[in-house]
């Protein structure tokens, strides 16, 4: 397409270093490692990377606690890396994305190291300090989405400071003018070194009521932090004129993207915070990420996320990444990949921005641990009831020599042992993988624009349980039908609108042919036709 807009009319492949490839030995995914893969993913079709945090970090969190948010961490490679890294993506036409942590820090960051010394140090105001009750209870009932209060006693300086994730990741005050100068600095050094965009860490939560009031309770949730409503702790007003200016610094550069990711986000919440003067996109992850394997459940998310966000802004779509139960494991798909590749049919064939995360494209399923290999603090945490977030890191499955070919040492996660079957290489030589159908259909995309800019249209003749909707441009159509059921199923084709049309790529490998009044989807087929001319109503 001539006017190709990378964040808009691309795909986006989320990269969890420590897991992706490790090149120095030490058994921990680095810079190399992504620079040495590049080919592999401009192969596969993908147009942008988006680097979970690489910066220095004492890794309680798993590099979403920053202490330095101007440098690599040496267990990733120097910024010289990261340079390499940005300039051999670029050659190949990947746009390289970062993650920006900006609601914390590690509390090893010099500034909440100086901001603990004393009450009047110059840093104090860099995060939230406040007196405890006069009972010495802390200040408000505010908690810790990783479990216990949100407020952390320092003995030093008799004061409690907040942290909505763990005690080691305080939160920022972004009311202090000196903390919003700093972190526009960050955008800036990362701007000027040529990145192409930003995901921004629970962009949502960065301001906290004023008044610091109660958060009010509600009866129903599992955890504790469930039976609050976040009115107060998340979600401000003040948010969005930060989003503007935002905004308008990344306008200063061309074709810059910034995605956040929404705190608790519900549709409506997530579409408030996105638009022209505001960010390009924003995640909401009902249904999609959190849902069952069931059509009519796809099509209510899909008709909510088109209707809440109208024309406001582009849409995106995520199956999988670094804090959720792997997507194959979670539809429960059969070692064949039926359903994965109907999950993957849609989402590179929705109206939005799709996100990959690595190893969806071979369907690497949710590793398991046993509660001594746990490395998540907050499967630690929760324990046995909520596992943590390994499953889903484990490193990817290159090959099926030791270690999935992901390192020459032991892994800092256990591979998955499926990894002997369960590999790129494998899947490389099978026609009929999973891999292969990804590659098929990031080609397919790009071949038509419908499937890129086409508006979503849902059809009215459905089976059940399964799931029709076409991508119209004036000059050209797709129908895509994917059926969530192991039963065959009609398609009516004239009744439809979309007769005589032709299979561009089925998951089935059905032979490209045309259709003139019914086809029939097999059970767990996903299938993309182009129509004819202007089929459509
Ligand atoms: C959201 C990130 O996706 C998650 O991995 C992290 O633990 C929290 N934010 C805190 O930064």
């Amino acid at each position: 397409m001539k006017d190709f807009l990378w964040w808009h009319d691309g795909v986006i492949y989320q990269i969890y270093p420590r897991s992706f490839m490790d090149t120095n030995g030490d058994g921990i995914g680095d810079l190399e490692g992504i620079i040495s893969k590049l080919d592999y993913l401009q192969d596969l079709g993908v147009d942008a990377i988006w680097l979970s945090p690489v910066y220095p970090s004492p890794d309680v969190d798993f590099g979403y606690d920053v202490a330095d948010y101007r440098a690599i961490d040496p267990k990733f490679g120097s910024m010289r890396d990261f340079d390499k890294l940005l300039v051999q993506a670029h050659k190949r036409n990947i746009h390289i994305i970062m993650d920006l942590v900006l609601n914390h820090t590690s509390d090893q960051h010099p500034w909440f190291q100086e901001s603990k010394k004393s009450r009047d140090n110059k840093y104090r105001d860099y995060y939230i300090w406040k007196d405890p009750k006069p009972n010495g209870a802390p200040p408000n009932n505010w908690l810790s989405i990783f479990g216990g209060s949100g407020w952390e006693f320092d003995q030093g300086t008799g004061q409690y400071y907040f942290h909505h994730f763990f005690k080691e990741q305080p939160d920022l005050n972004w009311r202090n003018p000196e903390v919003r100068k700093e972190m526009l600095d960050v955008f800036r050094f990362w701007l000027e070194k040529g990145v192409d965009g930003f995901r921004l860490d629970v962009f949502s939560a960065y301001f906290k009521d004023a008044e610091f009031r109660d958060d009010p309770k509600k009866w129903v949730g599992l955890r504790k932090y469930d039976r609050l409503i976040h009115e107060y702790d998340a979600d401000r007003p003040e948010m969005i004129p930060l989003l503007k200016e935002i905004r308008v610094l990344l306008n200063g550069y061309p074709e810059r993207y910034v995605v956040g990711e929404t705190f608790m986000a519900t549709f409506e919440k997530a579409a408030l915070y996105c638009g022209d003067d505001l960010l390009h996109a924003a995640f909401s992850f009902e249904d999609f990420i959190n849902g069952h394997w069931q059509a009519a459940k796809f099509r209510k998310a899909i008709k909510t996320w088109e209707k809440t966000l109208e024309d406001k802004c582009w849409p995106n779509y995520v199956l999988n990444n670094h804090d959720v139960k792997r997507s194959a494991t979670r539809y429960r798909d059969d070692e064949n990949d039926e359903r994965s590749k109907v999950a993957a049919a849609m989402l590179l064939t929705l109206r939005g921005t799709p996100f990959m995360y690595y190893g969806e494209e071979i369907g690497m399923r949710e590793g398991k641990f046993k509660k001594s290999e746990i490395l998540d603090p907050v499967g630690i945490f929760y324990w046995p009831f909520y596992k943590g977030r390994d499953g889903c890191r484990t490193p990817m499955q290159w090959n099926a020599s030791e270690n999935a070919g992901f390192s020459s040492a032991a892994p800092w996660l256990p591979v998955n042992p499926d990894y002997v079957k369960r590999n790129v290489e494998e899947q490389m030589r099978e026609e009929g993988s999973l891999f292969n159908f990804y590659k098929k259909l990031l080609k397919l995309r790009k071949d038509h624009p419908a499937l890129m800019r086409g508006d979503l249209e849902m059809a009215t003749v459905v089976p059940g349980n399964s799931l029709i909707y076409f991508r119209c441009l004036p000059e050209e159509q797709a129908m895509i039908a994917l059926n969530f059921s192991s039963e065959p199923k009609k398609i009516d084709l004239v009744k439809n609108g979309a007769a005589n049309c032709e299979v561009a790529l089925s998951s089935k490998l059905k032979p490209n042919r045309n259709y003139d009044e019914q086809y029939v989807l097999d059970g767990n087929e996903a299938a993309i036709f182009i129509l004819k001319s202007s089929a459509v109503a």
